[in-house]
């Protein structure tokens, strides 16, 4: 069936595999990206696709209203699938104004355009909202994140998309527009902005820098390949009920120093280095303002219901995911020049 997709977001890490994903699998959609191309968002991210006569891309910024108004009058989208948001907890503890601005009211403008221009084919038309499993707060040694968890975000990005959630599911109690939303635990893979703490890594390790582990590098995090994320997408946009909730998560609980220890045994592998040379960069740095101590899903719904299961191993990932980088060295050049050494130098430099 032919459909006409608003895919906000799609040139940062997950909406670009998204964006691939649909535009590869379903030749009868027609996918528009919308991004605003922030220190994030990265054209390059799809240059294999941005030909595709299924494809277009639009610059523009979902806080403006007028424009997503505008927008969705133009276009008559048959769904959004939204991502676009501001996505670094550390850069929402120095600007936290930015996330309320991006994720909140950028999202609510959203839903305003969709509650006006589906109006009278709610049942026909779908808003799915991608969120992340910070809502939920943080777990101490045991435990899991369910679907009805209560939500208790710390940080100001977890706060903002948890606001965001919250509106999505508003509008669906409110007005009945049909939404969906998606939980998901930490993202790995290509195209990964080094900010984050894998692709980050891989970068220092390369370039024998200091691997910065907040405090003892005891956290814990659920780690998931951003494909299996995008797979995830896929069967919860076709296959989800109006209004449902599915939490994706990857059961790959890592301790942050466990996982940095695995990246550098790879690193050395893949660069030929003496086995222990990498690990020697570690550096253990002041830790994180309010920081969660353990993420964990439980995403048996999404695996029951819709029959969704990880399909790669975490260390299967994690080397393909360092193949990538080394193999894309331009990528990784482009996107840590210019603000990028600003933006580390202000973020690491108390240490
Ligand atoms: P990202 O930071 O890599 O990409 C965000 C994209 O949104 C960028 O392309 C950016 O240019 C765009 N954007 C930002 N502000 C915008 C605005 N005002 N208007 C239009 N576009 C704007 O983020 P990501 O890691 O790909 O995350 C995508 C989504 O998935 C987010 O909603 C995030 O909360 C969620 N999520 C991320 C993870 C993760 O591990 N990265 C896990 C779970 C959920
Ligand atoms: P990050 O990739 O920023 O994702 P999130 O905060 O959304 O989970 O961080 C993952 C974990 O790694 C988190 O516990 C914070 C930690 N971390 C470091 O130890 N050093 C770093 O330089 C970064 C960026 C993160």
């Amino acid at each position: 069936m032919k459909k006409k997709i608003l895919v906000t977001g799609g040139a940062g890490f997950i909406g670009s595999h998204v964006v691939r994903r649909f535009v590869n699998n379903y030749p009868e959609y027609e996918i528009l990206n919308l991004d605003k191309l922030t220190y994030a968002g990265n054209l390059a991210n799809l240059t294999d696709i941005e030909h595709k006569p299924n494809y277009r891309f639009v610059k523009a910024d979902i806080t403006d209203a007028a424009a997503m108004v505008e927008i969705f009058r133009v276009e008559n989208f048959d769904a959004v699938i939204h991502l676009a948001a501001e996505s670094h907890v550390d850069r929402s503890i120095s600007d936290p104004t930015a996330f309320v601005m991006t994720n909140v009211i950028g999202t609510v403008n959203l839903l305003n355009a969709a509650r006006e221009y589906w109006k009278g084919a709610y049942d026909q038309k779908r808003f799915y909202h991608v969120s992340t499993d910070e809502v939920y707060g943080a777990l101490d040694e045991t435990g899991m994140f369910t679907e009805s968890t209560a939500y208790d975000p710390h940080s100001p990005y977890s706060a903002s998309k948890a606001s965001s959630d919250h509106f999505v599911s508003a509008y669906h109690d409110t007005y009945g527009l049909d939404v969906v939303i998606s939980n998901c635990s930490n993202n790995y893979g290509s195209h990964h902005f080094p900010e984050k703490l894998i692709p980050l890594a891989i970068n220092n390790i390369k370039n024998n820098q200091a691997v910065p582990v907040y405090g003892k590098g005891e956290n814990v995090r659920d780690w998931l390949w951003v494909e299996d994320h995008a797979r995830a997408i896929d069967v919860i946009f076709h296959e989800a009920k109006t209004g449902e909730t599915y939490n994706i998560g990857g059961h790959n609980e890592w301790k942050n120093i466990d996982l940095i220890h695995l990246l550098c045994k790879i690193m050395d592998k893949k660069l030929g280095r003496e086995m222990g040379t990498s690990a020697q960069l570690i550096t253990f740095v002041t830790d994180r303002a309010g920081h969660d101590l353990r993420y964990a899903i439980d995403s048996s719904k999404l695996q029951n219901k819709l029959n969704w299961v990880p399909s790669l191993q975490f260390e299967e990932g994690l080397e393909k995911t360092v193949d990538w980088y080394l193999e894309n060295e331009e990528w990784l050049r482009n996107v840590t020049s210019g603000n990028y050494q600003t933006y580390y130098n202000k973020q690491y430099s108390s240490n």
